[in-house]
Parts: structure tokens; C-alpha cells; sequence
């Protein structure tokens, strides 16, 4: 079927089958190959973008559920040619090893900077908590985030 919705802020059309995760459909159909699989279980949170402003694992949601409606990938942070203040201090902070963690990790914790704009470290473990990083330590993860807050 086709599906139209909007990702970061332009209409898209995409033709998808009834199981088909928006995750393959923004990766493969969309051309947005940014947000990333690794488990397509819900538990490593590297698919993680905002659907109609809400945070979702993008391997959980059906394609078809986007339809008509708005879709935030990390491709979509960067306003005016200029990365998101995340995206600036993961690299300040050094908090990119391989990588495949990172663009779910900006988009969550770009979010969380939304709705808690000076996160606590408790709150700020707990809001990351879905999103797993195999190689960093999480401690300059962290860092960037706490670096984020205070920009
Ligand atoms: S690929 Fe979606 S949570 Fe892991
Ligand atoms: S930097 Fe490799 S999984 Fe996080």
C-alpha cells in the first residue's frame, strides 16, 4: 500500500507492504538510512526517532502507523546547515566510537533536553536507558549530554 507522510519536515510517499517497519521503510524506501538496525527487537533503541514529536524505537512501528503523519530522524536535527547542539558535543565530548549507537542516542537525548532541559545524572540514565552502546562506556556519552544541557 501507499503510505504519505512527512519526515523531517518534507511530504513523502512510500509504497510498503501491511509488516513492513517504518525503520525499513525510512532506511530503504525513503532514502533517510541514518536511524539504524541492530536488534529490530525494541532493545537497543539505535532505531530511535520522534513520531508526531514522541520518542518510538522505529523498528516496533509499522510503516503503515506513520501514515499522515510526522517523522523526526536524526537527519532531521540539523537546522540551517548547522548540527544540532547534540550532534556538537557527541563530537566535543568524544563520544562516537563505532557509531552505530549514536544516531539513536542524539535523537534521544536531544529529546530528553526537550521535555528536561537540566536533567539530574539519575534522570538522565534512566531517559538513555533504552539505548545501548557496545563500545563507549556510556561515561562520555554522558558527558556530551551533560555538555549539551549547559550550551
Ligand atoms: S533496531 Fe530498533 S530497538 Fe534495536
Ligand atoms: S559507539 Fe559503538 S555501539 Fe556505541
Amino acid at each position: 500500500m501507499r503510505i504519505a507522510l512527512t519526515v523531517n519536515g518534507e511530504p513523502c510517499e512510500a509504497d510498503v507492504w501491511e509488516g513492513e517497519s517504518l525503520l525499513f521503510a525510512l532506511r530503504e524506501g525513503l532514502g533517510f538510512p541514518g536511524s539504524k538496525n541492530a536488534c529490530e527487537q525494541g532493545e537497543c533503541g539505535s532505531c530511535s526517532v520522534l513520531l508526531d514529536g514522541k520518542l518510538v524505537c522505529s523498528c516496533l512501528v509499522l510503516a503503515v502507523q506513520a501514515d499522515g503523519h510526522e517523522v523526526v530522524t536524526v537527519e532531521g536535527l540539523a537546522e540551517e546547515g548547522r548540527l544540532h547542539r547534540m550532534q556538537e558535543a557527541f563530537v566535543a565530548a568524544g563520544a562516537v566510537q563505532c557509531g552505530f549507537c549514536t544516531p539513536g542516542l542524539v535523537v534521544a537525548a536531544a529529546d530528553l533536553l526537550v521535555r528536561n532541559p537540566d536533567p539530574s545524572d539519575d534522570e538522565l540514565r534512566e531517559a538513555l536507558s533504552g539505548n545501548l552502546c557496545r563500545c563507549t562506556g556510556y561515561a562520555k556519552i554522558f558527558d556530551a549530554v551533560r555538555l549539551a544541557a549547559v550550551r
